[in-house]
């Protein structure tokens, strides 16, 4: 049986919690619980290897993937240990990777090799190791960071998950350069398993189909890792107030106005590390026009929410990459990320999703 072979960008918690999440399904054969996906094609959760990663913190850099994934600041501990990842953690370019608040959680290195050198050292690396899919979990605001890595992929002959809010998948041009090259890609933004954006979405659906008006909506998000520090910097959050504003839109006949609709990361508590609130509120009117407000709280774990999505991310990418396929995967965009090319209902997008699949 083939195995995936997964390059990780950015060692951060998203990383650690897909990374010691393939190890727990390892360790307990049977289990399925938390899958969206027993298998993609012919791949389980147990085909999923790591086979190179790249960071810039100095608490990461030069030790094994498996020693890296547990060094601050991250925070998942789900396992003790996961044998088997012992590829050193390499040196990418740090470009606009480190924002100002996070910065100091992060712990960047003083570079000395430049952009070319580097470049050189991870193109022999991805060829060494026979890495096959490039998996993106940059910080957000990671613009030219994540253009010189979509760029090493298209150079490497490897399938490409964008899982932050910069637009490569959902961008035309990046989406032909891949279809040139036969290589898919996923993205752009993970839409995580059961966040915020997947169940403000379909309650908004929800209200849609039942035939009431909608005439106002929040959601606000907050955390305690470093994710969430970085959110703080909002010049880095353009794209992903977007990408999170426009994944409900999308889902109303007719669009809010921008007053009437705030969707973002709004604050950082330290205490609350890898957990996330979520606080949504919808405001409408149903038969004679009759108001109503509903109000939800989600209290969810960031990384199992996001692990969840990724670990079919890589599977399909992979399965894209055995077919044949280059562009942007319309249907696994669709359904996993937050920012695809063509919006659909979550409904439509999973049916159509496993027709492909099974195709
Ligand atoms: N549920 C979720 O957690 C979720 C959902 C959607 C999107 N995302 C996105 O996924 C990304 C990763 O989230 P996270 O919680 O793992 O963040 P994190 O801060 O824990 O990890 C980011 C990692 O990237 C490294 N890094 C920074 N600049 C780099 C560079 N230039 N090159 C290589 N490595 C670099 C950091 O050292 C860190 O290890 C974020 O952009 C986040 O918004 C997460």
């Amino acid at each position: 049986m083939t195995r995936i072979k997964v390059g990780i960008i950015g060692v951060g918690n998203c990383a650690s919690g897909l990374i010691q999440g393939v190890e727990y399904y390892r360790q307990s054969r049977n289990m399925q619980t938390g899958l969206i996906h027993e298998r993609i094609g012919k791949y389980s959760v147990n085909d999923v290897e790591f086979v190179s990663a790249f960071d810039i913190g100095e608490t990461k850099l030069g030790k094994p993937l498996a020693e890296a994934i547990y060094s601050a600041p991250n925070e998942v501990q789900w396992v003790e240990r996961v044998p088997g990842c012992e590829r050193i953690v390499m040196e990418g370019p740090i470009l606009d990777g480190v924002g100002v608040f996070a910065e100091k959680m992060i712990k960047p290195i003083e570079q000395t090799k430049s952009v070319e050198e580097l470049h050189r050292e991870i193109v022999q690396e991805i060829h060494g190791t026979g890495t096959s899919v490039l998996l993106n979990y940059l910080p957000v605001g990671s613009q030219k960071a994540t253009v010189f890595w979509a760029n090493v992929a298209l150079e490497t002959g490897c399938a490409f998950v964008n899982c932050i809010p910069v637009f490569v998948a959902s961008d035309k041009e990046w989406s032909r350069r891949f279809e040139e090259k036969k290589l898919p890609i996923i993205g752009d933004d993970i839409k995580s398993q059961v966040g915020s954006t997947i169940v403000h979405r379909v309650l908004m659906k929800l209200c849609r189909d039942r035939g009431a008006a909608i005439d106002r909506t929040y959601q606000i998000n907050v955390g305690g890792n470093t994710d969430f520090i970085n959110m703080l910097e909002r010049e880095r959050l353009e794209s992903k107030k977007i990408s999170k504003t426009e994944a409900v839109q999308s889902q109303l006949k007719d669009r809010l106005e921008e007053g009437n609709i705030y969707i973002g990361p709004s604050d950082f508590i330290p205490f609350l590390g890898n957990r996330k609130l979520a606080f949504i509120r919808i405001e409408g009117r149903m038969f004679a026009n009759i108001p109503f407000n509903m109000e939800m709280r989600l209290d969810v774990d960031d990384k199992s929410t996001s692990g969840g999505t990724a670990i079919d991310a890589v599977r399909f990418a992979q399965l894209g990459l055995d077919r044949g396929i280059g562009g942007c995967l319309t249907y696994p965009s669709a359904y996993l990320m937050k920012h695809p090319p063509v919006q659909m209902s979550d409904e439509e997008a999973r049916s159509k999703l496993d027709e492909w699949m099974n195709a």
